[in-house]
């Protein structure tokens, strides 16, 4: 099909001076920039322009409909059943994806999940997998059709054929101050969303400070933003926005992650997790058509976890993808860092506050996360949290326990994680867990946390 061809300048200028730009427009702005025929200033000012002055729903939806036809649209009937997917914004010791997606699974819902690597301050469930010995997230697309098929379940990175277009304008963002647009950040997780062949989206909007969005009604209108465009293309999706104040669970970094994910699915997992994890799985279930409704999604994620099919689930995608299955069935066996330090409480008192990003940027100092996209990662870096908000603490009582290979990290890392701890003589009140679901129909306070 031959495209309209538009003046790039006249463009960039109608979305400078803030007037809306039609479907057609921005498709030429995506083909053309993916084409190479727009340069990355011309782009770049584009996305400034969109930052500045927004995007409304129908630009948006234009937006992540030229990314996602940049690339392939996943064919996944070979497996049967609805596909689910769930998506994070990402946060501080975000280990959920590990634990929901083999419950899922053995429920019966096939689960297509292409997941990222760890962001800033925040982990990438890419980089925890690859924490397992052995275990590969680089895959075809032939490939991954087939382990979906075989197993249900398959957990990979994303490919060069599933939106290029998000590939190369992502890239371009990160360098140019845009990544914090609520229609920008929406249209780069739908188009790749969309793109993996899925039926139905559970997405989890974190907020609060380990979150991307620190601010609960930005990240509200982010999670309408996001389920406007999913029900748009025509597939079901549920968000719920879920508290991001504190680390979930007690373990951040890579392997830790994985063993706490472990714990969890054989029923010994942190209250917090479980919580949420039940919820996303149950929810993903009953888009799945596995349940009737939400709740008895729930319950069926529960007892996955009871009866063991969960965790045999884990064993045999671990199996499958390659990684080594000996070392999850005893975690204990993993190589530990070389310098496991503790972290003392300076007073008796509380736990007020805790502040999750502070306490991301002491993961990534200590190995477990990047400075740099080239940078390796290490496996075994990360902290456990000893103490959790409302807990009380002893002067010189262990808050966390902080595991590096780099020894010349841990001074910074002690002091950061220090002050990351507020710790008072009134217990706190605990916020709730969970906040808002937003489906096709609204916003809706969420009662049960
Ligand atoms: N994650 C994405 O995939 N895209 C964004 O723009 C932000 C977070």
């Amino acid at each position: 099909m031959t495209q309209k061809k538009f003046n790039t300048v006249s463009l960039i200028r109608k979305k400078r001076d803030g007037r809306e730009l039609t479907s057609e427009e921005i498709q030429y702005l995506i083909r053309a920039y993916t084409d190479d025929e727009i340069p990355d200033y011309q782009i770049s000012s584009f996305l400034m322009a969109a930052f500045l002055n927004g995007l409304n729903d129908t630009e948006a939806a234009a937006l992540t409909e030229s990314m996602l036809h940049s690339g392939i649209v996943v064919d996944l009937s070979e497996t049967p059943g609805k596909k689910v997917d769930k998506h994070s914004t990402g946060g501080v010791g975000d280990k959920l994806s590990l634990i929901l997606a083999p419950i899922v699974a053995a429920c019966g819902v096939p689960v297509p999940m292409i997941s990222g690597r760890g962001l800033g301050h925040t982990g990438g469930t890419l980089d925890k997998l690859e924490s397992i010995p052995g275990f590969t997230v680089d895959v075809t697309l032939d490939r991954y059709k087939e382990i979906l098929k075989k197993q249900n379940l398959v957990l990979v990175g994303q490919t060069e054929e599933i939106a290029p277009a998000d590939k190369r304008i992502y890239a371009l963002r990160d360098v140019t101050g845009t990544v914090e647009s609520i229609p920008l950040i929406a249209g780069s997780i739908m188009s790749k969303k969309l793109a993996e062949g899925i039926d139905a989206l559970v997405l989890d909007v974190k907020y609060g400070s380990g979150a991307f969005m620190k601010d609960k009604e930005q990240a509200t209108k982010l999670a309408q933003t996001l389920v406007g465009i999913g029900e748009k293309f025509g597939k079901q999706t549920i968000a719920y926005l879920t508290n991001m104040e504190q680390p979930l669970g007690n373990a951040v970094g890579n392997w830790l992650e994985v063993k706490e994910s472990i714990d969890c699915l054989n029923g010994g997992g942190p209250e917090d997790v479980m919580e949420i994890t039940h919820l996303l799985a149950g929810t993903m279930i009953y888009l799945g058509e596995k349940a009737d409704s939400i709740e008895e999604g729930i319950e069926k994620s529960r007892t996955a976890v009871d009866d063991g099919s969960a965790f045999q689930k884990w064993l045999d995608i671990v199996e499958e993808q390659g990684g080594d299955t000996e070392v999850v069935k005893n975690p204990d066996s993993y190589p530990k860092a070389e310098f496991i330090e503790e972290v003392k409480s300076q007073k008796t008192g509380f736990v007020t506050k805790m502040d999750a990003y502070a306490m991301g940027m002491v993961s990534v100092e200590l190995g477990a996360g990047r400075r740099a996209k080239e940078d390796d990662v290490d496996p075994a870096a990360g902290f456990i949290l000893h103490k959790k908000i409302g807990d009380s603490v002893k002067e010189n009582e262990t808050i966390a326990t902080l595991h590096t290979n780099n020894k010349g990290t841990l001074t910074d890392a002690k002091q950061g994680m220090a002050d990351a701890v507020i710790i008072s003589d009134m217990k706190p009140p605990v916020g709730k867990q969970i906040a808002y679901k937003v489906d096709k129909n609204g916003v809706h306070n969420y009662n049960k946390g």
